[in-house]
């Protein structure tokens, strides 16, 4: 994925090419506010640009590629224009440090995740001193620097509450370049909340790689669901969503705090990776297949109305057709409203990478595509379901293929097409259900 933000700018001009996940997409978020505070406009036009930053990513193989790709294509930029400054922040800048100086010699910067907050500094330091090579990546185990940030839509604020990870899943990179998984204080985040409510938004989205173990190096004892009813005791009406939860921390007493508590959306997106009791021992998921679906039975029994999706990654090493078909048979039973499936990639540096019995690619895309037409029929089947329902859509704004079409989301996740006018943007609206499609809802504001 990559997104190119447009910043604008009175004096000097920046471009911000991001890759990857919404972690990332949420710092250039805060970068980008950054810079407007210093004087940039954002601009997508690297050739117009006097500072262009790659927020990069690694979860993948091929990503570094894709970035040293980039990087390459600016060489003769910055040739040609000697006060260009590029700076590399995110994932491979964490993990690669000073490779990327060795490979792109015209790189002025590289930045960790948590030393955004020093890019000013930082760009006063290129511009004024006779340095090269800037390098901010240390205290990975630290809080990153605090900064807000202006989001896109004006209507979604993403607010991580922890950062790293301790997991070790055998195929993640993120526990080598994001650190061990450290907390953000709950009065903290409340702080943020309230800072982003204040500006209007509507719906805030906790990020962490594990958000259901949070409390993880905090003073206070407190975990997860003690932050949410927290956050739910603030006196504004918004949503509350998260992402993602690990099955193996998901409590009873936070299936109960979802229940009733009315400003967290009845939508769960839970990781499976996998279906095979085998396929995640060797993924050190912690869990088994059986665990995993008396976990989503007990939610369902408790939430009747709640809607579910996944992460699945296919094609992990030796795994076997029955292996594979266990996978399958957890889709069929769940009926997950969605799910985001991976083929699985080899990370150098991760214990999966240098496991015997690598699967094919094109047994992983024969396996893939059977997981994709099963949840693709899942998903419509769920969707029918809302056919003639009336519900409560957040709208977001006019869809980009059609201006007369708005879209929004319930509260089940479910992105929703009506008619609509600007005055309805950001604004929650009842809707009533009067078609279904595989990915979208129609609806009309009644
Ligand atoms: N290969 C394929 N998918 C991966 N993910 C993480 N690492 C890999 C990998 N090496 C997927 C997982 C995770 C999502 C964000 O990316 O499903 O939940
Ligand atoms: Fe990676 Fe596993 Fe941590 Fe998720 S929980 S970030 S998959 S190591």
């Amino acid at each position: 994925m990559q997104n190119i933000f447009a910043i604008k700018i009175m004096f000097k001009k920046a471009t911000i090419i991001t890759y990857g996940c919404q972690m990332n997409v949420n710092d250039s978020a805060k970068v980008k506010k950054i810079l407007e505070n210093n004087n940039y406009e954002i601009v997508n036009d690297i050739n117009n640009s006097n500072l262009i930053i790659i927020n990069t990513c690694t979860v993948r193989e091929g990503a570094a590629e894709k970035v040293y790709g980039k990087l390459g294509e600016l060489k003769h930029l910055k040739l040609r224009k000697k006060n260009l400054i590029i700076g590399v922040i995110g994932c491979l800048a964490q993990e690669k440090k000073d490779e990327i100086y060795k490979k792109v010699r015209h790189v002025d910067f590289v930045l960790g995740n948590q030393n955004i907050g020093k890019i000013p500094q930082l760009l006063e330091t290129i511009e004024n001193e006779d340095v090269k090579h800037i390098n901010y990546t240390y205290d990975e185990d630290k809080l990153p620097d605090k900064v807000y940030a202006d989001f896109d839509s004006k209507i979604t604020a993403y607010i991580s509450i922890t950062y790293g990870c301790n997991n070790f899943c055998t195929y993640c990179i993120v526990p080598y370049v994001r650190g061990r998984e450290r907390s953000v204080p709950i009065n903290e985040v409340i702080d943020e909340i309230n800072h982003y409510l204040d500006k209007g938004y509507k719906e805030i989205y906790l990020l962490g790689q594990n958000v259901n173990s949070y409390g993880k190096g905090l003073d206070e004892n407190v975990n997860f669901t003690d932050l949410l009813k927290e956050i739910c005791k603030i006196d504004k009406k918004f949503r509350l969503r998260f992402m993602s939860p690990h099955p193996r921390d998901f409590t009873d007493e936070l299936i109960e705090v979802i229940k009733n508590e009315d400003k967290i959306c009845k939508n769960i997106h839970l990781p499976i990776q996998a279906g095979s009791t085998d396929v995640l021992k060797m993924m050190n998921r912690g869990y088994t297949k059986e665990e995993y679906l008396y976990l989503i039975e007990k939610i369902k029994n408790k939430i009747p109305d709640i809607s579910l999706s996944t992460d699945i990654i296919v094609g992990f090493p030796n795994e076997t057709d029955n292996n594979f078909n266990d996978t399958f048979d957890v889709v069929e039973q769940v009926e997950f409203d969605n799910s985001y499936m991976f083929m699985y990639s080899k990370r150098q540096g991760t214990p999966a990478a240098t496991m015997d019995g690598q699967i094919d690619e094109s047994e992983k895309k024969a396996r893939l595509q059977k997981l994709i037409d099963l949840q693709a029929k899942k998903s419509k089947l769920q969707n029918e379901k809302y056919i003639g329902k009336i519900v409560e859509v957040l709208v977001e704004g006019p869809t980009p293929k059609n201006p007369e079409n708005y879209s929004g989301r319930t509260d089940e996740n479910k992105i929703v097409i009506l008619k609509s006018d600007q005055k309805n943007v950001g604004e929650f609206v009842k809707v009533k259900i009067y078609d279904a499609k595989t990915w979208t809802l129609y609806g009309k504001i009644i």
